[in-house]
């Protein structure tokens, strides 16, 4: 049977005094790429946050290899192996590279030696970085900041990777990119959590997704059994490109 690293389960969220998420229950089996998928403001970037615990449910559960992490303080979220590559890539522009990456990995338990270990698996994964190591990274271009922003998240040494909409504002080329390192990074045994409005490319590589629409989980299923699910057809016709 699958292990799960990550259930949600029957979570409600809010801001101030709107709820923004209702009841809603995914899971992320261990290895997979697991999709959330919905249209602007679906509260698609509000359950990562619930995730990394910016914004904690009010009631529902989050587990993560079994245990929870309901009231847990984001630094303890990422010690725990959740890396979350947020909307925007919100990068320091005016800091370089290497100081960018170095963040990344900023949390009590990185040793030098970690820290150390980390740079040069990034390094690997994506050479480019290394070549541009002091540029600062507002000179970077728009794939090559995502790179960045998705390298800084590797710093930590996740086990589970949250993507928020990596291929937003991307030529089309790069995005092709974007969506070939992710399923790389599945191939390294990295597990993906990816929310995204670019449909069809997404359910192309999910191995599972869930469709959120207004706070609510409106559907559920294999890629390709949701592409070919008229509901869901008419739900994503005008946002699929
Ligand atoms: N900081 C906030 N304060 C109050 N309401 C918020 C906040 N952030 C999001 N919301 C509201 O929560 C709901 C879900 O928003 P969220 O950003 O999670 O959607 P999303 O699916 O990520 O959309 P997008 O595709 O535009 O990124 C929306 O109604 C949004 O207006
Ligand atoms: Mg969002």
């Amino acid at each position: 049977m699958e292990k799960k690293l990550l259930s949600v389960e029957n979570v409600n969220v809010f801001y101030g005094d709107a709820q923004a998420i209702w009841d809603v229950s995914f899971h992320v089996n261990q290895g997979a790429i697991v999709a959330l998928i919905g249209a602007n403001g679906a509260g698609k970037s509000t359950a990562l946050n619930m995730i990394s615990g910016f914004n904690p449910p009010a009631t529902g559960r989050i587990l993560y290899e079994g245990k929870s992490l309901n009231n847990l303080p984001p630094e303890e979220i990422v010690n725990r192996g959740i890396s979350h590559v947020p909307e925007g890539r919100r990068l320091f522009k005016r800091l370089t590279v290497l100081e960018n990456l170095e963040l990344g990995a900023f949390n009590s338990t990185d040793s030098r030696k970690r820290m150390k270990q980390s740079l040069e698996e990034v390094f690997r994964l994506f050479p480019k970085l290394e070549d541009r190591i002091n540029q600062p990274a507002g000179t970077l271009s728009g794939g090559e900041q995502q790179i960045l922003a998705i390298g800084r998240a590797m710093m930590s040494q996740p086990k589970l990777l949250m993507l928020d909409e990596p291929s937003l504002g991307l030529a089309p080329q790069i995005v092709e990119l974007m969506f070939d390192i992710i399923t790389q990074l599945r191939e390294k045994g990295i597990t993906i959590l990816l929310v995204e409005q670019n449909v069809y490319q997404t359910l192309r590589i999910s191995d599972y997704a869930y469709v959120l629409q207004t706070g609510h989980l409106k559907m559920e299923g294999r890629g390709e059994e949701l592409l070919a699910d008229p509901d869901f057809q008419k739900t994503f016709l005008g946002m699929v490109y």
